[in-house]
Formats: structure tokens, sequence, C-alpha cells
């Protein structure tokens, strides 16, 4: 059995198509609801069972990382004034079952170049990888639950595999695009046979698309070190797993459970804030009768 305790959240992304929000604020740190969008990613990799936290990041993101920070000032404030339920939840902040280290990615070379960044803290092991914009949402269970029934997986069959989530046709060009070969002995989908950056609809072999969870044996680096950046100058990490499975190395496709929001989209992160919203009941109610009025 081979143990996976360490997942990549790369954050070191220029967030551009949130601008002006994210000029001097991670895209990570937006609110949805109360918290912003990297707590629940990291409580997700909590639940999942990883026990280490690899953030590739960038000098203007230090927010980031402050945020599971003590704060004593803060801390001794909320404590003169009271305020227990607040006082909790923020120290609860700093004291996670997890450990959470950094690394620079200097310049935004790409997800690939990203992930890359982080090889020396990965070592020999091998590793998961979030993409902390896609925020998932599930109504029963966790959010987590997903990427722990990947784990799970992992630590039995030692395969490497990517969660995928049905794509509506119109976006079917925005994402990674798998071809999958149905194998009813695997748990999840099958074996992924093809993954197809940003194809046309023509061209799109399925509507399943890599919603952002990933688990890699640790030989993935050496394809990932390989892949040439693409007319944008980007290192994309579909090339890289294209290349791996063109090697003869098996990657399996699992499904989604629940409904994933592109946080890193205008719409979708709008859409992200009414769902959390609408499951409690006060705001819910609020939410339908403004919906009525207006
Ligand atoms: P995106 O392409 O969605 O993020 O990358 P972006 O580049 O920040 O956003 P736009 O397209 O300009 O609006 C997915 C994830 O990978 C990280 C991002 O921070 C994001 O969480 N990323 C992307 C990096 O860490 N480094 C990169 O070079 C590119």
């Amino acid at each position: 059995m081979k143990k996976i305790n360490k997942v990549i959240v790369p954050v070191a992304g220029l967030g551009t198509r949130m601008l002006p929000a994210t000029k001097a604020i991670p895209k990570e740190m937006l609110p949805v609801l109360n918290k912003p969008i990297i707590q629940y990613i990291v409580e997700e990799a909590i639940y999942a069972g990883f026990k280490e936290i690899i953030l590739v990041t960038h000098s203007s993101k230090s927010s980031i990382e402050n945020h599971f920070d003590k704060s004593f000032e803060l801390e001794a404030t909320l404590e003169k004034r009271v305020k227990r339920g607040t006082l909790k939840e923020i120290q609860a902040l700093s004291k996670l079952n997890v450990s959470m280290q950094s690394i620079r990615q200097g310049e935004a070379k790409g997800l690939g170049h990203a992930i890359l960044c982080a090889k020396q803290l990965i070592g020999k092991e091998p590793f998961a990888v979030i993409l902390p914009d896609m925020l998932i949402s599930k109504d029963k269970g966790n959010a987590g639950d997903s990427l722990k029934e990947m784990r799970l997986n992992f630590e039995k069959e030692e395969i490497s595999s990517v969660l995928l989530g049905k794509a509506k046709k119109a976006d079917i060009s925005k994402y990674g695009i798998a071809q999958i070969k149905k194998n009813s002995k695997l748990p999840g989908l099958g074996l992924i046979e093809r993954m197809i950056e940003k194809p046309s609809i023509k061209r799109a072999p399925s509507n399943l698309y890599a919603v952002g969870r990933y688990i890699f044996n640790n030989d993935f680096f050496k394809y990932l070190s390989k892949v040439k950046p693409d007319k944008t100058n980007e290192i994309q990490l579909t090339d890289a797993i294209e290349h791996y499975i063109k090697d003869e190395k098996k990657v399996s496709a699992f499904a989604l459970e629940g409904n994933i929001f592109d946080c890193g989209d205008n719409a979708d992160y709008i859409l992200a804030n009414i769902e959390f919203a609408m499951r409690d009941s006060i705001m819910k109610s609020k939410i339908k009768n403004h919906l009525k009025i207006n």
C-alpha cells in the first residue's frame, strides 16, 4: 500500500478574468458567503485525508498564508469583546490538522509549471493537486468525498487519477476533455485514453472535463518537465497527462459527486454564492423575497 499525504494547491495565477476585483486581492481570497474560497479548499483537502498542503504562490498572495496564521491582535480584541463564537472560529484556522508549506512561482508560466515548482517539496512521493478556484458544493455528504475516494483508490491500486465532471455543450471548448475506456473491473469510470485541452465541440471525444482534482504517481514529474510551452507560453497540465497516457501509464477517471463552480469566472462565482446562501434558511428567504420584488 502506497500512502499519499501531500497535496499541491497552485495559487500563483494572475486571475485576469476577475479583474479589477483581483488586482490587489488574490482570487482565492474572495469570499463565497462568509469564507474565502481557499478555506473551503483547505477543508476539502483535510477531509480527504491529506496531511501536507503545498501552496505554490506568488509575492502578491501573502494574504493566503496570513489567513491560516495566528493573529494575536485580532484574537485579543475578540476576547475583550466577548465574541466567543467568532474567536473560536478564528483560532481554529491556525490550528488546522494539516501542515502548510509554500513555494514561489516567480512568473505565472501556467498550471503545469506551477506544479513543477513544488517538485522539491514533494520529493519522491505521490501527490494530489487541487485547483483552488474550482469550488465543489454538495447538499449531502462532504465536498471532499470525491477526492477522498480518489485517495483511497490510489492507496490500493497505485494508479494516477483525474476527477471529471459533465460540461455543458457551450463550455466544452473551455476545458481539458477526456476520452474514457470503460472498465467495469476498476472503481470509477474506467481508464482515460486521451486528454485534449480546449477542443472544439466537433473534436471533443466526450463532455467529460477535468474539474481540478488530480492524483499522480511521482513519475508524472518527468512528463511534466518535458512539456513545451503552448502558444500562450504556458506549460499545460493536460499536455503532460496526454504524454503520460501515451507512454502506457494508467490514469483512472473518477466522477465528480456534487456541483462545481469555477470561481475564477464572474458568473460562476456569483452562482456559487447563491448556491451556498440558499442552504441558509434566513438568507434563502431574503433572496427569494428580493427576487420576487425586483
Ligand atoms: P487559471 O488559469 O484558472 O487561473 O488557473 P489564472 O491564470 O489565475 O486566471 P485567469 O485565467 O487569468 O483569470 C487555475 C489555477 O492554477 C493557478 C491559478 O492560481 C489557479 O488557481 N495557476 C495558474 C498558477 O498557480 N500558476 C500559473 O502560472 C497559472
